[in-house]
């Protein structure tokens, strides 16, 4: 990862999300020791060490030249505000399911109900199917991720199944291409 790579892969109104470069490194650490972020995703904040580790290994490296968390920035003051993206849909023998991509967003506790998530949600929905020609985008949400949730079926997804797993449960949710 270059420190000051920009690459932009896509702009929405008052956003633009752009591979994330090691000068994020703080305010992508911030977001996952922050126990509001990680209510309903993990349940505990991460250790700085943790946050590290997950921020070069974990979905914000591109696979493939670009799939993946992108860095999400205010246009206005160029201002981390989270990480939102597609990324492979990796079926249960760990193989990537063809015309499918999995969407995530993130967005730091500060900038909250600003309607930021929702912004994201309709800019990657359009780049995965009209640019990309997907034919599916899927998400997982924790039961009790409620504002998620809304967020999720205001964009138009379908809930699909609740999977049980331990002492959580997750639905599964679904947006086809049609
Ligand atoms: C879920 C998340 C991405 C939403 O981000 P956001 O930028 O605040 O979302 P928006 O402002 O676009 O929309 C939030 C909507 O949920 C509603 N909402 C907020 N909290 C809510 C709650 N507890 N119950 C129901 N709805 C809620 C808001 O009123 C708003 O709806 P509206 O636009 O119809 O008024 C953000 O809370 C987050 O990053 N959470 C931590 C990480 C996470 O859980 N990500 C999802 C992983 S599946």
């Amino acid at each position: 990862m270059e420190p000051n790579q920009q690459k932009i892969i896509l702009e929405s109104e008052r956003l633009l999300f752009r591979l994330h470069t090691l000068d994020d490194m703080d305010d992508f650490c911030a977001m996952e020791q922050d126990p509001e972020v990680r209510r309903y995703v993990g349940g505990k904040p991460r250790t700085r060490a943790e946050a590290e580790d997950r921020f070069i290994n974990g979905p914000m490296q591109p696979h493939e030249g670009f799939w993946a968390m992108w860095a999400t920035v205010l246009k206005a003051d160029d201002q981390y505000i989270g990480r939102c993206g597609l990324y492979p849909h990796y079926g249960q023998n760990g193989e990537i399911i063809a015309g499918d991509a999995s969407m995530g967003l993130y967005i730091a506790y500060p900038y909250w109900r600003n309607g930021f998530a929702t912004e994201a949600g309709h800019a990657l929905i359009s780049f995965g199917f009209n640019k990309h020609h997907l034919k599916r985008i899927v998400t997982m949400i924790q039961v009790g991720n409620d504002a998620s949730v809304h967020v999720i079926e205001k964009l138009g997804f379908t809930l699909t199944q609740t999977e049980h797993s331990g002492n959580r449960s997750f639905y599964h949710y679904v947006l086809e291409n049609n």
